[in-house]
């Protein structure tokens, strides 16, 4: 039976004591869950001291990018190897924040993610459409090429084990979230590519989150969807209450 997971993506908010504030309150609130795995994933610069707090607790770090070197001389970059040293067990990969301001191709996530294999660190391999791919009727495309092409040439073991996000462009931070139909629809997408790609097996077991929006009021009815395996969070993951309801829907 697959566990759903719950991950939150602080993406470029919070110091470091801002984030060791949030992460006791979660820790304290949330530490008899069971039936849904919990990640956060701030700033690198917090990762040291959030792995510190949440050391035997039920809460896995996430890094929300890495490189696909492990490593040399590459200016900047921060590498799988250190991810893990640092105590992440997961990594964001192909967001689409990054596809769009720092041009992350299907090839690069493609990388990172057999990067991130190669120290054991779980990928959580980001895909999804623009609002003008969405009107245009491109999304299936869009979404079978960045399947395709991102999660290419993986192992069976592999292609099962990572965990894919599907959050479409236009909902992410807008308030809009698609509709729990129009997410099933985009899920059930992914898995039949991935049948295709992989075998039925891998497709069934892959967990696929959705993004995009994700709330206290509408978590309900996306989780009531067979193909929905939880939650990639951005905004309502900053805050401790919204966050928590997140969690202990699960319960
Ligand atoms: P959001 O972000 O929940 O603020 O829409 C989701 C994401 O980008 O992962």
């Amino acid at each position: 039976m697959k566990k759903p997971l719950m991950a939150g993506n602080w993406k470029m908010n919070k110091t470091v004591s801002e984030s060791v504030e949030l992460i006791k309150i979660l820790k304290n609130m949330v530490h008899y869950v069971t039936n849904v795995e919990i990640l956060v994933c701030p700033a690198f610069t917090a990762l040291y001291a959030v792995n510190n707090e949440i050391k035997g607790s039920n809460i896995n770090l996430g890094s929300q990018n890495l490189f696909w070197e492990l490593k040399g001389a590459f200016t900047g970059e921060i590498s799988p190897t250190m991810i893990k040293d640092i105590g992440c067990s997961y990594a964001i990969i192909g967001h689409s924040e990054r596809r769009q301001y720092f041009v992350e191709t299907n090839e690069i996530v493609n990388r990172k993610t057999k990067a991130a294999f190669s120290t054991t660190i779980t990928p959580i391999v980001c895909v999804g459409e623009t609002l003008k791919e969405r009107e245009s009727n491109m999304t299936s495309k869009v979404i079978e090429k960045q399947i395709r092409e991102s999660l290419f040439g993986l192992t069976l073991g592999q292609a099962s084990s990572l965990v894919i996000a599907y959050e479409p462009v236009w909902a992410i931070g807008t308030g809009k979230t698609a509709s729990p139909d129009q997410a099933q629809q985009i899920h059930h997408f992914i898995r039949k590519i991935y049948e295709q790609m992989y075998s039925k097996d891998v497709a069934y077991e892959v967990r696929i989150l959705y993004g995009g929006s994700v709330s206290p009021d509408n978590i309900s009815d996306l989780m009531k969807k067979p193909d929905i395996d939880g939650g990639l969070v951005g905004g309502a993951s900053l805050e401790a209450e919204s966050f928590i309801k997140l969690i202990r829907f699960f319960e």
